[in-house]
């Protein structure tokens, strides 16, 4: 099993090339048809979970709009500093962070979205618990892949450090969504696109102090 630290040495490498070598035209067009399931609206707070070089910066920032937010993180720093050549807004923040310990206060995010990032977590319960923790009630979480489960564990498989990284079957993310205090999530899983997607558990909170 390929350890922690050779993931990252192998995110850290790929930084400057990943957007362009991950997402030629044909891709880029799927992730626009995928954009609406983010049920992002003007003037969201939204978190980009595992945001690499910020390949979803643009799209969140033109969705939520100049009264909304943009947060995302990445554990690589080479990724992070790539995502923070995004055009971002004065309220917009992209930092280094490590997934399973968010540093930000509960419930202060409408939408949280981790795309091509799940499987890569070392614990899935604690990341999920995290996002759903910085989550509002009644806010949305979606996992999100350009690929099924199917394809994405046959795609890790040829590169030895992100080899064992796959997703969750749909029981046990069933079960993790639970533990996390979501809602069960719609699962979709095909040729092509995988999402998860479920509302946090909850009455919506009142809390328009803007901190995160
Ligand atoms: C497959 S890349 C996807 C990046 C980006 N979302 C995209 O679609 O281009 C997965 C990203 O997750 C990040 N990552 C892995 N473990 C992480 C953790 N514990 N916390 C935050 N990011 C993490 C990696 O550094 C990497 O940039």
């Amino acid at each position: 099993m390929a350890s922690g630290r050779a993931r990252r040495d192998f995110f850290d490498a790929r930084a400057s090339d990943w957007e362009a070598s991950c997402y030629p035209e044909e891709v880029r067009g799927r992730l626009l048809e995928l954009l609406p399931c983010f049920d992002l609206t003007p003037g969201a707070r939204v978190l980009d979970v595992g945001t690499g070089p910020g390949v979803l910066i643009p799209y969140l920032r033109r969705a939520v709009g100049p009264a909304g937010r943009v947060v995302a993180f990445d554990l690589s720093l080479p990724m992070a500093r790539k995502a923070r050549e995004k055009p971002l807004s004065p309220r917009d923040l992209v930092l280094q962070a490590d997934g399973h310990r968010l540093p930000f206060r509960a419930a202060v995010f409408d939408r949280v979205i981790c795309f091509a990032a799940f499987p890569h977590f070392d614990d899935p319960a604690l990341a999920l618990a995290e996002m759903a923790r910085v989550l509002r009630p009644g806010g949305r979480l979606v996992i999100a892949h350009l690929l099924s489960r199917e394809e994405l564990t046959r795609h890790h498989g040829g590169h030895e450090a992100v080899a064992d990284d796959i997703l969750p079957p749909p029981a046990l993310m069933g079960e993790l969504f639970a533990r996390a205090g979501l809602e069960p999530p719609s699962i979709e899983d095909r040729p092509g696109r995988y999402l998860a997607s479920a509302l946090k558990r909850g009455m919506p909170l009142s809390d328009e102090s803007g901190r995160i």
